[in-house]
């Protein structure tokens, strides 16, 4: 029988991360995976969407250059060299963490793992039992970080037509000439980014008043406006009543109520991008009877389930969804492991959408605040008070707002227009720090850089 000190099931941001550190750590792991090692973040999310974005980014600054006094001719884009450079990279990305887990010591082990009723093995009933491509395997501690997977809503007509998800929508051959795009989330907002600049006529339908739940709204309204300058066309506060196809072309037509009206949408391809939920299913879950809340698998604040032994990390939670929450929380996951006592903290975890431009927020966003009643003042300005932005963005807008209580303590950063992904960890380590306005104000930042745009805000 094959005995480890830790089995962890999902091979994606949280499963690798903790692979490795507990390896690292002298930890005898093994790792089950049923597909690459990666997960939904490098295989057909985070990492394959950021790269189709980068290239519609080049595509966008070459029509744009002559702003900047460059003249190119004849821009042309490859649909198929573009997914093949996003192949590529997710490849050698995939083979990168190959080879971490080996340097590690990592045993991992490609199949569908199942977790088996405690008990069942007479030689190791005390341990955790598993079964993978016909062997048992045991360990004394289980680590499930399982991940989500694409929500499917109860649209009528839906499950009869070919839709895309954001799975399809990274492999398509072709640009379509006009895409509805079911959900205006993360996902439906970078994907409406990405064929808006290949050409497409993008029209999201979002069923609440705003785009980006959970954002702030200055970012969202920012974002919005924004694209809808480029076509970009948003039905906000719509519900999508029934999707029939329209013709055997495979052209779709989306029936949608937007204040009380039917309003009847044609597309060549409809994207579903409503949410994601954990997946608690098809790996003998069941067989532990752990406690499951309304979001997903409980965990404590050490990413402990309700059985002692057994821990969870990542999107399986469904508690933030994010591969940089899932990296944090396996890392605390490891810690517990070694006897450390650390514990998860989600008061500062950066989002961010890369759009062209990006947004991205971290801590708490004035809605919220308002909503619990927090006192807080608000500092903003535009980017334009950066030379470097200046310089970089002809045209260019956007803002850094800065939230802050009436002590000066840092509460949240906001911040539309590029590189709002870089610059917002700068501000997220400060808000994990607990640090003040007039602290972070005495840090050098060198010049002429964007990030001065928060010294300047502060
Ligand atoms: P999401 O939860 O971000 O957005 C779903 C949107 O669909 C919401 O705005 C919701 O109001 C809307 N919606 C729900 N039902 C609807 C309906 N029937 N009709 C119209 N609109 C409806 O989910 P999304 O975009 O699918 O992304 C899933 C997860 O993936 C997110 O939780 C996110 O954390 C993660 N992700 C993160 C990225 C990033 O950090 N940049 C990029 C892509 C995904």
């Amino acid at each position: 029988m094959n005995h480890y000190d830790l089995a962890i099931i999902g091979g994606g941001p949280a499963g690798y991360t903790a692979a490795e550190s507990a390896g690292k750590n002298g930890i005898r792991t093994v790792l089950f995976e049923k597909n690459n090692l990666g997960g939904v973040c490098l295989n057909e999310g985070c990492i394959p969407t950021k790269t189709l974005l980068y290239s519609a980014k080049v595509f966008q600054s070459a029509k744009d250059s002559g702003k900047y006094g460059i003249s190119c001719e004849n821009i042309k884009y490859d649909l198929s060299k573009i997914i093949a450079r996003k192949n590529k990279t997710v490849r050698k990305l995939v083979a990168g963490i190959r080879a971490k887990m080996n340097e590690a010591g990592v045993d991992v082990v490609n199949g569908t793992a199942v977790i088996r009723m405690q008990g069942e093995d007479e030689e190791a009933k005390d341990k955790l039992s598993i079964e993978c491509n016909g062997q048992v395997y045991t360990a004394n501690k289980l680590l499930l970080c399982t991940g989500s997977e694409t929500a499917i809503p109860p649209i009528p007509g839906l499950k009869e037509i070919d839709f895309w998800t954001h799975r399809e929508a990274l492999d398509n051959k072709e640009v379509p000439e006009s895409l509805l795009i079911i959900g205006g989330g993360v996902i439906g907002i970078e994907f409406a980014s990405f064929f808006n600049t290949l050409g497409s006529r993008v029209i999201v339908v979002e069923m609440l008043n705003e785009i980006l739940p959970g954002t702030d709204q200055s970012l969202s309204v920012f974002l919005r406006n924004e694209l809808t300058k480029r076509g970009i066309v948003f039905h906000t506060g719509a519900k999508v009543t029934a999707v029939t196809p329209k013709s055997p072309k495979g052209d779709f037509q989306v029936e949608i109520e937007k204040n009380g009206e039917l309003l009847r949408i044609e597309a060549s391809k409809i994207l579903l991008s409503v949410g994601r939920k954990p997946v608690l299913g098809g790996f003998g879950l069941e067989n532990l009877a752990l406690e499951i809340n309304n979001k997903g698998l409980k965990v404590n604040e050490y990413m402990q389930t309700s059985h002692p032994d057994v821990y969870a990390c990542g999107d399986i939670t469904g508690y933030s969804l994010l591969a940089h929450t899932a990296v944090r929380e396996a890392e605390i996951a490891v810690a517990q492991l070694l006897g450390k006592n650390e514990k998860m903290s989600y008061k500062a975890i950066p989002g961010v959408i890369y759009t062209n431009p990006e947004i991205a927020g971290v801590g708490q966003t004035e809605q919220a605040l308002q909503e619990e009643g927090i006192p807080y003042q608000v500092k903003q300005l535009p980017m334009s008070y950066s030379g470097r932005f200046v310089a970089e963005n002809e045209q260019g807008t956007g803002f850094c707002k800065i939230l802050e209580g009436p002590d000066g303590t840092l509460l949240g950063v906001h911040i539309a227009g590029n590189p709002a992904s870089e610059l917002i960890v700068i501000a997220g380590i400060a808000l994990e720090q607990g640090m003040k306005a007039e602290e972070l104000k005495r840090m050098i930042f060198p010049h002429p850089t964007v990030g001065e745009i928060i010294k300047e805000t502060l």
